[in-house]
């Protein structure tokens, strides 16, 4: 009587343990697969000029001199940008657009543009008190003496 007892409780117990133990987990962990992003940015079309990109500095017109110095950049909107500065020894510098057909401005003894790529990429484009030209033509006119 008591062996039968005995057997009937490892058999009961037995049977839930294996219950338990054959149980699927709760919850599944599938592992992440991560998906590298690209996380670096497109650069604008504006981005992609040079120096003389649809842009001819004059050298030619009675007066024009190289520009002192031209530096390039890129402005917030990731555009490319270059400041041309024309400098006199001796009084004002005058800075033309288009050959004058954009006026020009003036600054002593330095007169300093920054052109920036239009967003086609194409050219360059001068913005002055609100107002935005495109720059073909650019030159420097100095008084040096
Ligand atoms: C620049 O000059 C050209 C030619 O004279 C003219 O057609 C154009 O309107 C001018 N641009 C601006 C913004 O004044």
């Amino acid at each position: 009587m008591k062996k039968n007892n005995f057997v009937l409780l490892f058999l009961v117990f037995g049977t839930v343990e294996a219950c338990i133990r054959t149980q699927p987990p709760v919850t599944t962990t599938t592992p992440k697969t991560t998906t590298q992003r690209t996380t670096t940015p497109v650069p604008p079309v504006c981005s992609k000029c040079s120096k003389n990109t649809g842009l001819t500095i004059d050298l030619t017109s009675a007066g024009a001199e190289p520009f002192t110095s031209i530096t390039t950049g890129t402005d917030a909107n990731g555009c490319f940008t270059q400041t041309l500065s024309c400098t006199s020894t001796v009084g004002i510098s005058t800075i033309s657009f288009n050959l004058d057909q954009n006026g020009s401005i003036s600054d002593k003894p330095t007169a300093t543009v920054t052109l920036v790529c239009t967003d086609d990429g194409t050219g360059f484009q001068f913005t002055q008190a609100g107002v935005t030209i495109d720059v073909t033509t650019i030159g420097c006119f100095p008084v040096n003496n």
